[in-house]
């Protein structure tokens, strides 16, 4: 490339690290910001932040008994058994998963509720000779919903590219019930319906006390904590003391700084001025940012050569795995049909998805660093996050650059937060949900 090339070359990441830059001092704004809309929220005002409240607390780690469990989230559903052992030890007796069809994503709800019933029976005669006699059943719903109590709720609005119809405005443990009753499963009782930040806040803090923030970082983002019921002023009729999980929907916080390809990504997706933080930090949102930075450098000549832009017009066609792989040393160029790329334009792509994935993991820190602050501002106690989802436990550094975050923002007091994958838990979780429920109805 000319010498004027490298320059254009230079300038162009180097704006483009200025665009996707994320300093603490933005940081220690963002958790302002954040915690005024937390305030709204609570309040039951206007807020880019939902704050639901979960109508559970914390576990005591007695909860005993055997669930059935199910997870819809993202483009899986799983089934699992859990085991709880009234001794802080869950087991997970079982799992299966099962993936669902786009077309059943896209189509109507009932036909969506009666795939996730097959789910159940299929998972059943794997596992269980025979039908159960009876099973609660606790569901992980991974989607924003007005809880109304711990086993119902309406859907707000879908997110995550689901769109099938007749289910936002709709309670979606009755949409299940229904779908058990049609496939003639009377046996299933659904007893409880949790968030899936909620299930895993709860089933680490089963074991561990100091649990207090449950985050998934994967497909979509989000978080809950523990808070004061008295702070919970959008739910007046909750008088009593203690402590309600929040679901707080973070992906809806809107007050960050985006730019160009944001705004892009923002516009053309199917929930258009929604899940702004979401689409900024998301595992299904990674890729994409990154294919309207590559198709704009190929439009300029910065990247490849035009041939190579018919690959790269798919919306959606590159993939958070794919810039994991990147960030492992490999490529994704077979899957472009990119044959003998050049060194120079292996390290712009690799620069191109790491300044994409350190923002993201910036940006999860703030939220994260506003969230504990809000509960314990001077960070006096020790504080265990409890984190699942690929994005964090997959991608390569990411872990760190939340970190490095932290200790940007509250120095040498950041060793009071501790970030621990909490694989698998909020089915787990649900399942604990489920335990309590079910022994308040005895
Ligand atoms: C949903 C949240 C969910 C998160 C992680 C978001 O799109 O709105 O309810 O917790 O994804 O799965």
């Amino acid at each position: 490339m000319s010498k004027d090339g490298t320059n254009a070359l230079e300038r162009f990441l180097s704006d483009l690290e200025s665009l996707f830059s994320v300093t603490p001092q933005e940081v220690r704004e963002i958790m302002f910001h954040f915690h005024e809309e937390m305030r709204r929220g609570l309040a039951g005002g206007k807020s880019s932040l939902k704050m639901i409240p979960s109508f559970v607390g914390r576990p005591k780690g007695t909860e005993k008994g055997d669930f059935l469990a199910l997870d819809l989230g993202g483009t899986n559903v799983r089934v699992l058994a859990v085991a709880l052992d009234g001794n802080g030890n869950a087991t997970l007796a079982a799992v299966s998963r099962f993936v669902i069809p786009s077309e059943t994503i896209g189509g109507a709800g009932d036909k969506l509720f009666d795939f996730i019933v097959d789910c159940i029976q299929s998972f059943l005669k794997e596992h269980h000779a025979g039908m159960p006699q009876a099973y609660d059943l606790a569901f992980t719903f991974s989607f924003p919903v007005v809880q109304r109590s711990v086993s119902s709720g309406e859907l707000i609005c879908w997110t995550k590219g689901f769109t099938a119809s007749g289910v936002e405005g709709k309670d979606v443990v009755a949409l299940l019930a229904e779908a058990l009753q049609r496939k003639g499963m009377k046996s299933i009782h659904v007893a409880a319906l949790a968030n899936d930040t909620v299930g895993t806040l709860v089933a680490k803090s089963y074991a561990d006390p100091s649990c207090d923030v449950g985050v998934i970082i994967g497909t979509g983002t989000n978080a809950c904590y523990p808070e004061k019921v008295a702070r919970i002023s959008r739910l007046p009729e909750l008088r009593a003391s203690g402590e309600m999980i929040v679901n707080i929907e973070w992906g809806g916080f809107d007050k960050l700084k985006t730019n160009v390809y944001d705004n892009l990504l923002d516009l053309s997706s199917n929930n258009a001025g929604r899940q702004k933080l979401e689409k900024m930090v998301s595992g299904m949102y990674l890729g994409e940012l990154a294919r309207l930075v590559i198709v704009e450098m190929i439009q300029k000549r910065l990247l490849f050569t035009e041939k190579s832009l018919p690959a790269f017009s798919v919306a959606y066609a590159l993939t958070t795995e794919h810039l994991s792989m990147t960030a492992h040393g490999s490529d994704f160029f077979d899957d472009f049909g990119l044959a003998d790329v050049q060194e120079a334009d292996r390290q712009t792509i690799r620069e191109i998805c790491r300044i994409v994935s350190t923002r993201s993991a910036r940006i999860a820190a703030a939220a994260i660093a506003a969230v504990v602050a809000w509960m314990d501002a001077d960070l006096e106690s020790n504080h265990t996050v409890a984190i699942d989802g690929a994005l964090f436990e997959k991608y390569p550094g990411f872990q760190d650059n939340m970190t490095d975050m932290l200790f940007g923002v509250f120095g040498d007091r950041a060793k009071k937060i501790k970030l621990e994958l909490a694989k698998d838990g909020s089915g787990i979780g649900a399942a604990i949900i489920g335990a309590v429920a079910a022994s308040a109805r005895q």
